[in-house]
């Protein structure tokens, strides 16, 4: 296959495309940054992996990259949109900048490199497209409202979509792990909106006890190669279903979700976040 990552300098979307090339495929790996592969390089010596210069902000880079695989390959099988940003911070305390940032990243960005694949896909009568979601794309707890924002809007889109181009031959998959350990949660890209970062935030206490759970639930973390072996497993499937959720902690959630009325569920979250 001939595959597109992007988000590739660390997280899930290195070990993905690390997997993807051993598994014998063409990976073209995105980087925000291509003066940042220095690990990618590392983890793909000797393996099929094209780094390319590709914010998924960037039409000109989104463009140049679509032309460059199709200009060395003709096709393109599969794309998989992993990069994406977070955001720590309250409704009340996010700046307009910082919330239209993620949305730029996790939703405009996918979308229109979506769709620049699906032409050559449809002509194909053949692709798949992974979108790396969250649990948080299911459910939203308070602090992450942005963030679960987009990844909510990536998972209406992309259930539409996979209704719309199913019948043309072309799979449309959602991935939603719960916590693993990345830069977004444990390294440089773990982001908190200016305001929250304040001590003078009317919300500090509710932060701090976020945090202190948050602590609590890092030590008990998944590793980012199972999220990038199942990438790499729906991949090689004829006919994924459509949402896959991943770790124990995104599959309690939904359990208890889809188990308790809402007004217990509220309950539940005011215990476990809102500050004592
Ligand atoms: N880790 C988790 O617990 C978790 C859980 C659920 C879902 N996810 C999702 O998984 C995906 C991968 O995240 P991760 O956990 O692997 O975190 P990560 O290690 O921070 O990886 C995110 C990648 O996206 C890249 N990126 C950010 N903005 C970009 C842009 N404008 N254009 C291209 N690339 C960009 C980053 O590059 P730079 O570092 O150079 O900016 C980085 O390589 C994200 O969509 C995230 O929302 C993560």
């Amino acid at each position: 296959m001939i595959v597109l990552v992007t988000g590739c300098r660390s997280g899930f979307g290195l070990h993905t495309a690390v997997l993807l090339a051993r598994e014998g495929h063409v990976v073209y790996a995105g980087l925000r940054d291509l003066s940042t592969r220095a690990e990618l390089d590392r983890a793909c010596a000797g393996l099929a992996v094209t780094p390319v210069q590709l914010d998924v902000t960037d039409p000109e880079q989104r463009l140049g990259v679509m032309q460059q695989i199709l200009g060395q390959h003709g096709r393109i099988d599969a794309l998989v949109n992993n990069a994406g940003v977070a955001l720590g911070g309250f409704w009340e305390e996010v700046s307009e900048a910082e919330v239209r940032r993620v949305f730029e990243v996790n939703v405009f960005g996918v979308w229109a490199l979506t769709q620049q694949v699906l032409p050559v896909m449809r002509a194909q009568g053949s692709g798949h497209i992974v979108q790396v979601s969250s649990a948080s794309g299911r459910i939203a707890l308070p602090g992450l409202g942005v963030y679960a924002g987009s990844k909510f809007a990536l998972e209406g889109m992309s259930e539409a979509l996979r209704h719309e181009v199913g019948p043309l031959g072309i799979q449309v998959t959602l991935v939603e792990p719960g916590p693993y350990r990345t830069d977004m949660t444990t390294g440089p890209n773990r982001t908190l909106a200016a305001a929250a970062a304040r001590p003078d935030s009317p919300y500090a206490a509710n932060h701090a006890r976020a945090e202190a759970l948050f602590d609590r639930i890092s030590r008990s973390m998944g590793e980012p190669q199972d999220v990038a072996h199942r990438i790499v497993r729906i991949l090689a499937t004829r006919h994924p279903r459509l949402r896959h959720p991943m770790g124990l902690s995104a599959n309690v959630r939904l359990f208890a979700t889809w188990l308790l009325p809402f007004a217990l569920w509220e309950r539940l979250v005011r215990a476990l976040t809102a500050p004592r």
